[in-house]
């Protein structure tokens, strides 16, 4: 992936008006619009289809993306794969050595199990430097149960010696209002990123806590569920892209609920079904234990061993259980 800036009208075909457009839709970027597809293009109006097509291939080319790519390019692109710690060594040994950038991690476990503290604790680590296990970059949050705590991460900073002011200015916060708003911040944190980028500053954590509330809460009923399913696999495709376009880490938290009262099927299933699990990269089970103790399992992982380690929350944040 390219790191420079090319302008959108430097692609045969754009001109001033349609870059405009594009901009508008939020397409803002070489890479944004190498990884769209030609249905998305020329939805924003004014683009035929196949130029749409010529358009997103002639970025591709710039950007050099897509096609096929033989193993040793992918592994070298897999070099830039970068990882942050949580905190807790035995957390990050179970993630193969941290929260992973151009993936896709999904915490899910009961209320209080821990996620949104989780989330915090990733949007400090990542401003870390490398030597420490972070990645000199900064947090978007996409905060859907208004749960987002500045006094949690100024605790959380004054542990890890950092400046809380500094820190609480590279994170970004936005409330998301129901399921479209939440996905339109995804456009959104996409422009901030860009932006952000020119400036000197790197995106690597995009956080959305949590990713299916408000999408449980909309669409009730079997009628509504191929709906939300479809609107669930969009969103997290556009969560992988944008991961992908910044190298950022993307942690999306997932609430499942222990109810009693249900007899048939598994009461702790997480809400998304195969949509979430088979888009995730990393699948982790958060489980209370006793007092700040935390028990975390992976699970789906494509390379790594399903496991399970301890770790607790303390005032200070996420640590090793010993
Ligand atoms: N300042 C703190 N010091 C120590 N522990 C804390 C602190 N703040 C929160 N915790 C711990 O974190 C728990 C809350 O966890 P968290 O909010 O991450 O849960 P969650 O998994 O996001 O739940 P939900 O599904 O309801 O969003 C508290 O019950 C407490 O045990
Ligand atoms: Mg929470």
């Amino acid at each position: 992936m390219t790191e420079e800036f090319v302008d959108l009208e430097e692609i045969p075909g754009v001109g001033p008006e349609t870059a405009k457009k594009l901009r508008e839709a939020g397409f803002t970027s070489i890479e944004a619009i190498a990884i769209a597809s030609p249905a998305e293009l020329s939805a924003i109006g004014g683009i035929s289809e196949s130029n749409a097509q010529k358009i997103i291939q002639y970025a591709r080319k710039m950007a050099s993306i897509g096609g096929f790519e033989s193993g040793d390019k992918i592994l070298e692109k897999r070099k830039n794969v970068k990882k942050m710690t949580t905190g807790s060594k035995e957390l990050d040994n179970l993630f193969g050595g941290g929260i992973e950038t151009q993936a896709i991690t999904e915490l899910f476990g009961e209320f209080g199990s821990g996620k949104t503290q989780l989330c915090h604790q990733l949007a400090v680590n990542v401003q870390l430097p490398e030597d420490k296990g972070g990645l000199e970059g900064c947090a978007i949050v996409i905060d859907t149960e208004n749960t987002f705590r500045p006094e949690r991460i100024i605790q959380m900073a004054k542990a890890k010696n950092l400046d809380p002011n500094e820190v609480l200015k590279n994170i970004f916060v936005a409330q998301a209002y129901n399921s479209n708003h939440q996905m339109l911040l995804v456009d959104n944190a996409k422009e901030l990123a860009e932006k952000l980028k020119k400036e000197g500053k790197q995106v690597r954590l995009l956080i959305v806590d949590s990713l299916t509330s408000h999408f449980r809460a909309e669409y009730v009923g079997r009628g509504t569920l191929a709906d939300r399913q479809q609107k669930l696999n969009r969103h997290m495709h556009d969560l992988m892209k944008f991961g992908e376009l910044f190298n950022a880490a993307v942690v999306v938290t997932n609430q499942v609920m222990a109810r009693p009262d249900i007899m048939f099927g598994d009461p702790t299933k997480p809400v998304g079904g195969h949509i979430v699990a088979h888009t995730a990269t990393y699948r982790v089970y958060l489980k209370k234990s006793k007092g700040e103790l935390r028990i975390a399992r992976l699970v789906d992982s494509p390379h790594l061993p399903e496991a399970e380690v301890v770790f607790k929350i303390t005032e200070k944040g996420v640590e090793d259980s010993k």
